[in-house]
């Protein structure tokens, strides 16, 4: 057990209960009903690009350089202006209030603590505001264009005067993914409000009281504060899935947004050498190689095994960041190998937020890195700074 962890984690958090990132993941299973924890775990049709993310970081392996002390190893590193303590930050995670109520100001908290960003979803439960002044990180801002430009343009002003430093636009949302869990689940019945439809889904909320007594007393579920129409009410999360589809981003709105953003821009979601020029060609400081997690569209590649792609495409004229299937320490090793400056971990921290809380946030990233500076050890490599292609052994022919 690293001697620094927090008094704040619980016992339940600590070792032997909780080693690695999957014991936090079955630790948030236990507090959340199952249609909340299939929200968080689960993602589109087969699950294939969901198990693929994880799975690809298996079939890279490690070539060490032995006999070569590394008394001290750092992770440092600066993205877009931001001093981070390690190279992990905090992606996008829609409504983490439904993870905690302390949601996504306990994130930002978290992340902030750990010396590193957190990157606030359009679909957040607090209001941009709150989590600016829960948290003294560096904090991103990520958008979709629900409810259209002049609901954007408001929420760009709101967020660049809290102090937002980098907006994120993410580009896979064309439509909904089909998360087929969801559907069994009665997600969409859950948030209808109808009393009738939900009844039939009732009965899983009712076995986990302690997540219900907490949802219940803080208010059940918000409309979201940073989407708001103006002139209207904010936007109710159950009209979020057909806004997503009837304000679709496309390249031509880079053009606008860079006007109503004064920072940089990173767009998030490229899969491609091609997409990834665009980006750069929309004035892009930035891409994150993501697929959603693989809530989206299932049966693209595996974002470790596009990676590389990416970064010859970019060629050095834009930070290439990337997200999915980081577990451990060594996953984001490899992935700055392979040439991301850094990644972004979501499901790890948030398994972490619906077991603890900030607390839980807190353990999932002293988890990662006290991972990767085991591994950096043992890799004889003192610094990420020197990490490149020559520490891994990448498939010829990806099995995946
Ligand atoms: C429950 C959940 C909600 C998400 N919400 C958003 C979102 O609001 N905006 C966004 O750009 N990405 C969203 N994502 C995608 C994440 O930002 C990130 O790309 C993905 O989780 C990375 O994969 P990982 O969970 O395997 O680390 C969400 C992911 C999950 C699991």
């Amino acid at each position: 057990m690293p001697a620094a962890m927090s008094k704040l984690v619980p016992r339940a958090l600590r070792p032997p209960r909780v080693v690695n990132i999957n014991d936090l993941r079955r630790a948030a299973q236990r507090r959340l009903p199952t249609a909340v924890f299939g929200y968080l775990d689960g993602g589109a049709e087969a699950e294939i690009t969901l198990r693929d993310n994880c799975q690809a970081f298996e079939y890279v392996k490690f070539r060490p350089r032995h006999a070569v002390a590394v008394p001290h190893v750092d992770l440092r590193t600066k993205v877009f202006g931001a001093e981070l303590s390690f190279p992990a930050i905090l992606a996008p995670i829609g409504y983490s209030r439904l993870m905690h109520p302390d949601g996504e100001c306990a994130a930002a908290r978290g992340a902030s603590a750990a010396g590193t960003a957190y990157l606030l979803s359009t679909i957040s439960g607090h209001k941009l505001e709150d989590v600016r002044a829960a948290s003294s990180g560096p904090l991103w801002y990520q958008l979709y264009l629900v409810g259209g430009r002049p609901t954007a343009e408001a929420a760009l002003d709101r967020a660049a005067r809290a102090g937002f430093s980098v907006l994120a636009v993410t580009i896979d949302t064309g439509t909904a993914g089909m998360r087929e869990r969801d559907v069994r689940n009665g997600t969409a019945q859950l948030m209808s409000g109808n009393i009738f439809k939900m009844i039939p889904f009732v009965p899983q909320l009712l076995a986990r009281p302690g997540w219900l007594a907490a949802f219940l007393m803080d208010g059940g579920l918000h409309k979201l504060p940073n989407v708001v129409i103006p002139g209207e009410d904010p936007m109710a999360l159950i009209d979020v899935r057909a806004a997503l589809a009837d304000s679709v981003v496309t390249w031509n709105d880079f053009g606008w947004l860079r006007k109503s953003w004064p920072g940089p821009i990173i767009v998030k979601g490229v899969l491609t050498g091609e997409d990834a020029r665009r980006s750069v060609d929309a004035g892009a400081a930035g891409v994150i190689v993501s697929n959603h997690g693989g809530r989206q569209l299932d049966g693209v590649s595996a974002t470790l095994r596009a990676l590389p792609e990416i970064v010859k495409a970019v060629n050095g004229q834009a930070e290439v960041l990337m997200d999915g299937g980081v577990r451990r320490g060594s996953d984001i090793v490899k992935a700055i190998c392979l040439g991301a400056r850094a990644v972004l971990v979501g499901r790890a921290y948030a398994y972490g937020l619906a077991a603890a809380g900030e607390a839980g946030v807190s353990r999932a990233l002293d988890i990662l890195r006290t991972d990767m500076e085991r591994t950096m050890k043992l890799l004889g490599c003192a610094s990420i700074c020197e990490l490149n292609k020559s520490y891994v052994e990448v498939p010829q022919n990806w099995p995946i």
